[in-house]
């Protein structure tokens, strides 16, 4: 297996991991809990997507952007990275009330799943288009 492989990989399971925690700590804002207040579930979202953005990197660069190549859906990647982080902030603090921290959470979930399915099936518009497959491309 080659290192892009393997960060892909870590990439994927940090998504994974990074999801469940986002929902999560979405249920305990939803429910005011005090757990949404201790200290490892401060702590570890920081280190799970330091984990996502740096296997990311690596797996951009060594797949793509050392042939001077950029995919859309690696664009899209990024820019709903960003976004995602947006709502987070808003959904899990600056929100001023719980119905806009709850649909800034929905939203970000939202968000994070097309992420998912453009970096899973390699197209920015994973919901429009079909991916393509051999039998497909055989039968024109
Ligand atoms: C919230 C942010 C992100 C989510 C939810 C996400 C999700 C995913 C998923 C589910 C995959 C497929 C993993 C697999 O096949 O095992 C993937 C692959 C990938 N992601 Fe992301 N990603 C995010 C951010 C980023 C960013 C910021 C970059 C670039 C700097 C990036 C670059 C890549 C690359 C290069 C691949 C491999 C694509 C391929 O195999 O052709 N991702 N991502």
């Amino acid at each position: 297996m080659t290192i892009a492989q393997i960060s892909v990989h870590i990439h994927g399971l940090a998504v994974v991991l990074s999801l469940i925690g986002f929902i999560l700590r979405g249920i305990w804002m939803l429910k005011d809990s005090p757990r949404l207040k201790a200290r490892w579930v401060k702590i570890t979202p920081h280190i799970v997507d330091t984990v996502l953005l740096v296997s990311a990197l690596i797996a951009s660069y060594l797949m793509f952007w050392r042939y001077g190549v950029n995919p859309d859906y690696v664009t899209v990647m990024i820019v709903g990275l960003i976004v995602y982080i947006v709502l987070g902030l808003f959904a899990l603090r600056l929100g001023k009330t719980k119905a806009i921290r709850a649909s800034a959470w929905v939203l970000a979930i939202a968000v994070f799943l097309y992420i998912s399915a453009a970096g899973t099936l390699k197209t920015a518009t994973p919901f429009l288009s079909a991916p393509t497959t051999t039998a497909s491309v055989s039968a024109r």
